[in-house]
């Protein structure tokens, strides 16, 4: 078992951003949120993300006597702290004294105090004055009984154009192509328009009304920003960790598909992942079980960051948020599903931005449990007060963990390098939602699958699907490679292998790297259609009556060395083929030419998975199933986030939601889910 505080908790953590400094003039206030916190079921408060100017109003003036009072009471009453580190927003004595630690823009712009979430990444002022911060907390409540968590900074972002982070990226640069400025001149094409190079010192970020026109100067300032947050936060990390008594986990808070940030390499330096989930449910778009099945997608993401471990998610809206273009109420029940699908995915954790509303500034009219009405017979507050209640039931499951035999791989640096490539469509790219199709089209098969880096490419999985992987590595292609050999199917599609590390084109054909021969086959050419543009794909045995449609994207194949399952239906490259595969040592890689619309993707999944010994069961509509295990049981979520009722066939074991033993089929309502625990198979 793993747990993410080191031991059980016996309870699955049910808690929130709570803002007590907001309400010190108003003990009433206080009093009132232990009492209603205990009836809501909470069990955790995350405090002080933005409490600078109060730790420390004046530069040097240092006040914690509320926070150890709050803790106090906190701890008294059951409720755990999370305590973050206060980097996410600073006091203003600190912007006008030394002005380095506000950000520069991308045109060259310093801002002004204000606001949140912006200070420069470099900033030798900005590392000092947080270290004596996070120095005086450990110091005064580091060893508390109640503190549970650090929790650094809030929802790290941007990037800073300053001349500290600019003489930054030129050492980065000088170490990365050993202090060569050739090799970098090589390595960026900086022929091209006349862009070479005599020193590093010469070297900018890519400024808006600058140099943007080297991709390889581009992926190296994000992957750069990446790891200026990573020297950031080991700054904060270190000193809590170098004054701590007490150990004390470490994370910091993630969002969702976030692009800024290489969330892998960040990962690294944290010892749990959390994020924070607002999906934008009942849109006019998708029905509540797409909304469903993408938050899914993106907690299996969150998952893969730290495989070994639960997750926690660190943030919700309970009702609604105040930033989206419409702020829609979460309907009745829905609350309390989606918690339950966290907790499903891998999370041991269901936390709330935010514990109470403010009654001023730019959150007042965010959802909060409490909200300015006061009292806790409202809609919202009886719901967490529920979904406490439900928590608590299925506290058995902490410390388990999924164990999928599937994955798709996501990397942040393929997406950077590929959004910024022309002569596909600006418009279609994708990366990100492609990857989520292949992961809610195996959901559909009734298949829970990871998100992992390519790097953790293994016969650990008996499946990997690599969506659209643009940039390749010879180390990357030789995983690949010998997964395939020693027995695992590997899924390759359009747009695979055309640039190396650097975002240069690979020579002798794509997939580059060795690929091609991997797949049997070269890409010579690759479509880009318009959104109107359909063409399909027609099995060659089999079942030559299903076509797949295809939209987005084709590539025109020269196929030498593997069997054709299918060919383009039309377009001057109709009859040509459009789906692969070929065996290799154990196992085989296959591989899909074209982008297929979502029903025609379940299809081909079916095709691809039929061939191993995963099994596929395809799940109505709005039926969702995930399963976490111990060393001895399964626990299995079936949701149903359709507007019917379902029925489950296959359960059998206890339902640790009603306390029943279960045998044969269940029905379940719209917007309900049971949670099975079976003895585990061996
Ligand atoms: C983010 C932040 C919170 C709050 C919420 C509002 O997640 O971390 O401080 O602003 O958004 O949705
Ligand atoms: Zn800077």
């Amino acid at each position: 078992m793993n747990y993410i505080f080191g031991k059980r908790m016996n309870s699955i953590m049910h808690g929130g951003d709570y803002n007590p400094e907001q309400w010190l003039d108003r003990p009433d206030i206080l009093a009132k949120d232990i009492e209603y916190m205990k009836e809501a079921g909470v069990n955790e408060a995350t405090l002080g993300v933005f409490a600078w100017s109060m730790y420390e109003p004046r530069e040097g003036e240092f006040h914690f006597e509320w926070l150890k009072q709050i803790m106090d009471n906190l701890y008294e009453n059951g409720i755990y702290t999370i305590l973050a580190t206060p980097s996410g927003a600073r006091p203003i004595w600190l912007d006008n004294t030394y002005p380095e630690v506000m950000r520069v823009d991308n045109m060259g712009n310093r801002n002004r105090h204000g606001i949140r979430h912006n200070h420069c990444l470099s900033s030798p002022i900005m590392r000092e004055k947080i270290s004596l911060l996070d120095q005086k907390l450990v110091e005064e409540v580091g060893n508390h009984p109640g503190l549970i968590m650090w929790h650094i900074s809030n929802e790290f972002g941007g990037e800073c154009y300053c001349d500290l982070c600019k003489r930054g990226f030129q050492q980065y640069l000088r170490k990365r192509y050993d202090g060569d400025i050739n090799k970098l001149n090589h390595e960026w094409w900086a022929t091209f328009w006349s862009a070479r190079y005599n020193s590093f010192d010469e070297i900018e970020p890519p400024f808006k009304n600058g140099q943007t026109a080297i991709m390889g100067l581009n992926l190296d300032w994000k992957k750069f920003t990446t790891q200026n947050y990573c020297d950031y936060i080991s700054v904060e990390i270190d000193t809590l960790r170098k004054y701590a008594k007490k150990e004390v986990p470490i994370t910091t808070n993630f969002m969702k598909r976030f692009w800024d940030i290489d969330y892998r390499t960040l990962a690294k330096k944290i010892d749990v992942i959390s994020w924070d989930s607002y999906p934008f449910f009942h849109n006019d778009q998708e029905s509540f079980a797409d909304t469903m099945l993408e938050s899914g997608f993106d907690h299996a993401m969150m998952r893969g960051l730290k495989k070994d471990k639960p997750f926690m998610l660190m943030e919700s809206a309970p009702g609604k948020v105040n930033w989206s273009p419409y702020n829609k109420l979460k309907r009745p029940g829905v609350h309390k599903q989606f918690a339950l699908q966290t907790i499903a995915c891998g999370s041991d954790t269901v936390q709330y931005f935010q514990w109470r509303k403010s009654r001023g500034a730019a959150e007042q009219h965010h959802g909060a449990v409490m909200d300015h009405l006061g009292t806790t017979d409202t809609r919202i507050f009886k719901e967490v007060a529920e979904t406490g209640n439900v928590l608590k039931k299925i506290a058995e499951v902490e410390g388990s963990i999924p164990q999928n035999k599937v994955a798709i791989v996501f990397e942040w640096e393929n997406w950077w390098a590929f959004e910024d490539a022309g002569g596909f469509s600006w418009h279609t790219k994708k990366y990100d939602t492609t990857c989520m199709e292949y992961w809610k089209a195996l959901a559909a098969l009734g298949v829970d699958a990871d998100v992992i880096s390519a790097n953790d490419i293994s016969n650990e999985y008996k499946v990997v699907i690599a969506p659209m992987l643009y940039s390749v590595t010879e180390a990357i292609a030789d995983k690949m490679k010998r997964f395939v050999e020693n027995g695992g199917t590997l899924l390759g599609t359009y747009i695979m292998g055309y640039v190396n590390e650097n975002c240069l084109c690979y020579e002798g054909g794509f997939p580059g790297a060795g690929l091609s021969e991997l797949f049997g086959l070269i890409s010579e050419e690759i479509d880009t259609l318009y959104p109107s543009d359909r063409n399909g794909i027609r099995f060659v045995s089999g079942n030559e009556d299903t076509v797949l449609t295809v939209k987005e994207y084709a590539e025109i194949l020269r196929v030498h060395d593997a069997e054709v399952l299918g060919v383009y239906t039309d377009d001057f490259y109709a009859k040509q083929p459009a789906f692969t595969v070929k065996s290799t040592g154990k196992g085989k890689a296959y591989y899909q030419a074209a982008r297929c619309e979502d029903q025609a993707l379940i299809d081909l999944l079916e095709v691809v998975l039929s061939s191993t010994d995963i099994t596929c069961t395809r799940l109505a509509k709005g039926i969702e199933k995930h399963t976490r295990y111990t060393d001895d049981f399964a626990y299995t979520f079936y949701l149903n986030n359709s507007d019917e009722n379902a029925i489950f066939e296959v359960v059998d074991g206890e339902n640790l939601l009603s306390g029943e033993e279960v045998k044969g089929s269940v029905e379940i309502g719209p917007k309900e889910c049971i949670v099975i625990k079976q003895w585990k198979e061996s």
